[in-house]
């Protein structure tokens, strides 16, 4: 069932495109965004005043990125928790309060029992969440799907894009459902992500250039992944890959929180993977390269190709990815080369990919 890969991870990074087409599908009629499966009262979204958007691990990265789309396009304010976390405190909640739980098993124990807490106090809760009539699509109110399919190995990747996609949907979907984005606005913005499956296909192709990348790095004891704006959630992601697959130490960072103390860690010889696609922190993620190369990092950019001819002239490795077609969107991108990359290290070190020590696919345990 590896459909001739070598491992399901790699089976799974290579279905993204048809991933992300599935969960695309279907959302657009008679000039409104339609999320039906959400079986919610419509006119409670508009109500809505603040989203708590609550994960763990990979799919909080996700949630990030939704964040960044809930704010910009439905102009709520928006926090990311850990799971673990949010229900240990006493956030303030009220009806008025949406709760996005995102779990790709929707059994993870924190999340359900965070999504329970924020039912207890009248939030409605909806789930993002790929298995259907999992225990979190059971208990929240309503559930939107991502479409990956079943996802096997134990580092998310998959999963991970669609549930980027779901983010967007939802931002989308309240903007529209307050009044702060028309039906022509919205269907341009959905045509323009109907282009990223074939971009991902595009991204796919790099593969052979970052298995070079692979092996010329497979023995850097600590790499830094830093990034700004929806680069940061990326940032994060690429190193919780690379720590789970190949047990080697990897960190992220902000991308301006490096003079703060992070940049201290960087001497020859260390990695420094920066997210720098073309946009409106561009010239700030060079600012940050400069600093960190100044200082005897190499440093691999994952750009785009408005930003390539900059990123040549700065850093040591450029991986050129398409423009993405909405900013908000460059996540789903962007995080391909980055499973590439911690995938053809934890390979050439000989690990298992699909089975990591000491993880599980689903953690039922608190
Ligand atoms: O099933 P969930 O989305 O709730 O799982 C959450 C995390 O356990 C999961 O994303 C984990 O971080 C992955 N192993 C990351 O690759």
């Amino acid at each position: 069932e590896k459909q001739g890969y070598d491992t399901f991870m790699l089976k799974e990074i290579h279905e993204q495109p048809r991933a992300v087409a599935d969960t695309l599908l279907g959302r657009f009629d008679e000039g409104r965004l339609h999320l039906d499966e959400l079986q919610t009262d419509e006119r409670e979204f508009g109500r809505v005043d603040k989203v708590f958007v609550l994960a763990c691990g990979t799919s909080r990265y996700a949630g990030m990125v939704a964040k960044y789309a809930i704010e910009h396009w439905a102009g709520i304010p928006c926090e990311v928790e850990e799971a673990s976390e949010f229900r240990y405190r006493d956030p303030i909640l009220d009806p008025h309060t949406l709760v996005i739980a995102i779990s790709q098993s929707g059994e993870t124990t924190d999340t359900i029992a965070a999504a329970l807490h924020a039912r207890d106090q009248r939030a409605p809760v909806i789930a993002l969440c790929n298995i259907v009539g999992s225990t979190l699509a059971r208990e929240a109110d309503g559930v939107l799907y991502t479409h990956a399919g079943l996802e096997v190995a134990v580092a998310s990747t998959k999963a991970f894009t669609t549930q980027i996609v779901g983010g967007l949907l939802l931002a989308l979907y309240l903007a529209q459902q307050r009044g702060r984005m028309y039906g022509s606005e919205i269907e341009d913005i959905l045509g323009r992500l109907q282009q990223i499956p074939s971009a991902l296909e595009q991204v796919l192709e790099l593969d052979g250039e970052i298995r070079q990348l692979a092996e010329q790095y497979q023995a850097v004891p600590y790499t830094m992944f830093i990034g700004r704006h929806v680069g940061l959630p990326i940032a994060y992601e690429g190193a919780l890959k690379l720590k789970e697959i190949s047990y080697l130490h990897a960190e992220a960072f902000a991308a301006g929180e490096m003079k703060h103390g992070p940049i201290a860690l960087i001497e020859d010889g260390s990695l420094v993977v920066a997210l720098a696609a073309a946009g409106h922190v561009f010239g700030k993620m060079v600012s940050n390269i400069q600093e960190v190369r100044a200082r005897g990092a190499s440093v691999l950019a994952i750009g785009t190709e408005g930003s390539t001819a900059d990123l040549k002239a700065n850093a040591d490795h450029v991986l050129t990815l398409p423009e993405a077609p909405h900013e908000l969107a460059g996540p789903i991108l962007s995080v391909v080369p980055l499973q590439l990359f911690a995938y053809h290290i934890a390979t050439l070190r000989g690990e298992d990919v699909d089975q990591p020590r000491n993880l599980a696919k689903t953690v039922t345990v608190e």
